[in-house]
């Protein structure tokens, strides 16, 4: 179902696009982006490579390390590698929140489902989502590791802290930020199912299915990406690079 969805999407793993975020209007005085965040008077920095002077079309790119900080002004993000490509900009990552919660909030209407976020990449993603969702929840966490800060899984997945929250009879969705070999998920639908929740699920935002090594059903899928290692929005390298706004792929060995 989310796969049919998501249709479009599948070129990226093809053609990822090396830009920021696409739908700016410059150059219109009283124009305002999209959500509203006015946009005039933005500060451009010359390394932008934006002719002086120059009418800017809607077709104008950030640069991939630019985002936009709580006044609508655009930030620059500052690495310590650089970036080869984005993968998802922060409107698309956005807009598919948005479905998700909108998703949520029709299946569990008339329950207080407790959405429980895996620590730390699945933090950021957790924060937006629960405000795409309309009907009253819980939240809770816990954190697991297998990484250990590197690029590969180390294959054992360790409990560094649990829920807080008794889960026996209650609507339980997992807010993952990526599954990959799908061990992680494994591990902890395993441990949470012993504790008799009324229902499990999961909510993904990515899956990099060409990477699983075990078989894992997802319920809820943000987006399927490919075989690449992903930073941002909650996803670290070395513990860096959670704060991005969007995903992106480093350009490192
Ligand atoms: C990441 C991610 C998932 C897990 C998925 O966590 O947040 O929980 O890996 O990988 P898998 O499907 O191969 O098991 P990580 O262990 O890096 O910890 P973190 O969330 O603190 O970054």
């Amino acid at each position: 179902m989310e796969q049919r969805k998501l249709g479009w999407f599948a070129s990226l793993g093809a053609i990822p696009y090396n830009v920021g975020v696409p739908q700016i209007r410059w150059g219109i005085s009283s124009s305002l982006w999209r959500s509203g965040r006015p946009i005039i008077e933005t500060p451009l920095k010359p390394d932008w490579r934006i002719p002086k002077g120059r009418r800017l079309t809607p077709k104008t790119t950030l640069p991939p390390q630019a985002g936009f900080g709580p006044d609508g002004r655009i930030i620059e993000y500052e690495l310590d590698v650089p970036m080869k490509s984005i993968l998802i900009p922060a409107d698309a990552l956005n807009k598919r929140v948005h479905e998700l919660g909108e998703e949520i909030t029709e299946e569990y209407r008339g329950t207080v489902p407790l959405l429980v976020s895996i620590l730390k990449g699945g933090v950021v993603f957790l924060t937006d989502l629960m405000r795409a969702v309309r009907i009253p929840h819980h939240i809770d966490f816990l954190q697991l590791s297998s990484y250990a800060g590197g690029k590969k899984t180390t294959g054992t997945v360790r409990l560094l802290s649990d829920l807080g929250t008794n889960i026996a009879g209650r609507d339980v969705i997992i807010v993952e930020d990526i599954v990959d070999t799908g061990l992680t998920l494994t591990y902890l639908l395993k441990q949470l199912e012993i504790r008799q929740p009324k229902s499990l699920r999961v909510c993904a935002l990515l899956n990099k299915v060409e990477a699983r090594e075990v078989d894992v059903h997802i319920d809820y899928v943000g987006f399927e990406i490919p075989n690449e290692f992903v930073v941002g929005y909650g996803l670290d390298y070395d513990e860096k690079y959670r704060n991005l706004p969007y995903i992106g792929v480093l350009d490192a060995e």
